[in-house]
């Protein structure tokens, strides 16, 4: 630039105004005004609650699982079967954000969040490395496990349907179709990989927790939620905001086809949930994550404005009181100060 430009509160406020979530008018490398509030606050409760995986202690992590005597054969395949699933999955999750999703995005604080929730992924996936590690696991078995367990593949390639098209170096927001392709892709991720297709694997690895078992590796998995609670907030967001701006985007055509795809993503998990525990685990019968999977999927259709379709009560209150479905903002307001004074998490009613 060759002369400075003065300042105009005219020109400001028109840019406040045009700024959007995504199609928004706006310089995306100037950060204020803030206008998309709950981008800002999740980014700061994000780097409030910064964990790393080798913090935490795996010593009795170690000698549980090298015992004969305390874990049965069922509830080891639920530990593989589940860090089989997220060692792919939050890669999965985060390039598609990092390559897809971030590009498109125009507003400034919403960047900022991806950014924070990118690194989050890869802390995640650190996580399945120092549990395979420290458990002298099989790393090959675990981390190609999605390519030959057909229940984790489907739910992988269900949320991937629509990359290729966002990758597409001709895609570019700001038409009908394009918009809805681009919003159908973080329904697919923020509240059907990140909300529905993480959860039995939560309830199972979060019940070894209940049982004092493997105490180190549920303890990750309870920071891994609560990051991955914030991360479908977010996107929920997004999605409703994107909603608001563009509700021509929202069609009953578009809804009836998203309520349908939620549906059958419930039952992709209920296959999922099935293989990981077709007997139950730890005191949780295998049908009652059939029903936790639908109350789950409500849950997330309401979140998005549509119609419960399942109406089944949650059989696993523990996991709704503490963690996924309360508003992050009271979530972390709750459990801030523990992790702050380097203390380690404490669920009151495991
Ligand atoms: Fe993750
Ligand atoms: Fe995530």
């Amino acid at each position: 630039m060759n002369e400075s430009v003065a300042y105009s509160e005219e020109a400001y406020s028109q840019q406040v105004n045009a700024r959007r979530v995504i199609n928004g008018k706006d310089d995306v490398v100037q950060l204020y005004p803030i206008i998309h509030k709950f981008a800002w606050e999740a980014y700061q409760a994000a780097n409030a609650n910064h964990w790393l995986p080798t913090e935490i202690s795996m010593q009795k992590d170690i000698e549980q699982w090298r015992s004969t005597e305390v874990l049965t054969e069922d509830e080891r395949h639920v530990v593989k079967m589940a860090l089989g699933f997220f060692t792919t999955a939050d890669s999965i999750v985060a390039n598609n954000l990092v390559l897809a999703v971030y590009k498109h995005i125009s507003s400034p604080e919403c960047r900022m969040y991806l950014l924070r929730q990118a690194y989050e992924e890869a802390i995640h996936t650190h996580s399945y490395q120092y549990i395979v590690e420290s458990l002298a696991l099989n790393e090959a078995e675990i981390f190609t496990m999605y390519q030959r367990l057909e229940s984790i593949y489907n739910k992988d390639n269900f949320v991937a349907e629509l990359v290729p098209d966002i990758l597409d170096g001709n895609f570019k927001t700001g038409t009908f179709a394009s918009d809805q392709t681009f919003l159908e892709n973080l329904i697919d991720f923020y509240v059907i990989m990140e909300g529905i297709f993480f959860y039995s694997s939560f309830a199972a690895m979060l019940s070894f927790r209940r049982r004092n078992l493997l105490p180190g590796t549920a303890e990750q998995f309870q920071y891994i939620m609560r990051d991955e609670s914030m991360h479908m907030n977010f996107g929920i967001d997004m999605i409703n905001k994107i909603k608001e701006d563009q509700p021509e985007l929202w069609t009953e055509t578009f809804q009836k086809r998203i309520s349908n795809k939620l549906c059958q993503a419930a039952e992709l998990e209920e296959s999922y949930a099935h293989e990981l525990m077709p007997r139950g685990i730890l005191g949780l019968n295998a049908e009652s994550f059939e029903d936790y999977t639908r109350y789950v999927a409500d849950r997330r259709l309401i979140s998005i404005g549509l119609d419960a379709r399942f109406k089944v009560k949650n059989p696993f209150p523990w996991m709704s009181e503490q963690v996924d479905l309360t508003k992050s903002k009271n979530f972390f307001e709750t459990r801030v100060t523990e992790y702050q004074t380097g203390g380690a998490l404490e669920w009151d009613d495991f």
